[in-house]
């Protein structure tokens, strides 16, 4: 049994380190919590971030519809975003969405986190694509970000922020910290002439430590090893298959290897 008025109290401890660690400017960013297949908790819109208590989190159901909202209260204008990300990973507990000052720097340049500078950043994130660009509150931003959000814990949206989802509030909230922890370090490493990137080999051995730990969510290292060799591949298997030595997934091979092929494309991988 989820006990709504703690997860209400997280929700505001979150919303006041994004503010206080300026990822956030204004009345920006929207953080939301799945506690049951048809409930969400989300903060409301129009609110310091920074500055809530737990009788402004608003109730909402799979369809972004109002459960329960206090009066003065309104679910966040970008509501439908994060109720897409649910609908797409079931595995997902919570979604943030900020405007961390470096990533979104590098969503309005148009510039993908594609280079691999630190262990931490691949590991925990690979590499962070762009979702082309949406206009706020419509579903032209869920429709960009859906093209991402099966390979992927975050994305950049294009001229706007940054969003990030996991398996709980704290993990969407730490992948986050890690998007403009990277991107700063990208930042400054282009400053100073332009980052040493770690080989390909090295990428490698990170990933293959990824899938080890069996980290959970979806990743780069999630890309089947099988595939590099034009076996099927597939994924959903969190590269496990690369131990097991197959994978066992339902969609066409075809399909998959298409997708693949794509993605690869797309990160320069
Ligand atoms: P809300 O206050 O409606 O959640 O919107 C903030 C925001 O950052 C929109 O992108």
């Amino acid at each position: 049994m989820v006990n709504e008025f703690e997860i209400k109290k997280q929700i505001c401890d979150i919303g006041k380190r994004i503010y206080n660690r300026g990822m956030v400017a204004n009345n920006d960013g929207n953080i939301s919590v799945k506690i049951s297949d048809n409930e969400f908790l989300c903060t409301p819109t129009g609110v310091s971030k920074g500055f809530m208590t737990p009788e402004f989190i608003c109730k909402v159901d799979r369809d972004g519809k109002v459960l329960q909202a206090n009066a003065g209260f309104k679910p966040s204008s970008e509501i439908k975003m994060h109720m897409r990300v649910y609908k797409e990973r079931p595995d997902v507990k919570s979604v943030v969405h900020a405007h961390p000052m470096y990533a979104t720097a590098f969503a309005i340049a148009g510039i993908p986190l594609t280079q691999p500078i630190m262990p931490e950043a691949v590991i925990a994130l690979g590499c962070v694509p762009i979702a082309k660009y949406g206009t706020p509150s419509t579903n032209e931003i869920p429709d960009a970000v859906s093209e991402y959000v099966q390979y992927f814990d975050a994305v950049l949206l294009e001229n706007h922020g940054a969003l990030t989802f996991s398996d709980s509030l704290l993990s969407a909230y730490n992948k986050m910290e890690s998007v403009e922890f990277y991107a700063q370090l990208l930042y400054l490493s282009r400053q100073l002439g332009g980052p040493k990137e770690l080989s390909d080999s090295q990428v490698q051995r990170l990933y293959e430590i990824r899938r080890q730990f069996g980290m959970t969510g979806k990743h780069p290292a999630n890309l089947c090893p099988n595939n590099k060799e034009g076996k099927p591949s597939c994924h959903n298997c969190g590269g496990s298959c690369a131990s097991k030595g197959g994978c066992a997934s339902g969609a066409s091979e075809e399909l998959v290897k298409n997708i693949t092929a794509k993605v690869i494309k797309e990160l320069g991988l």
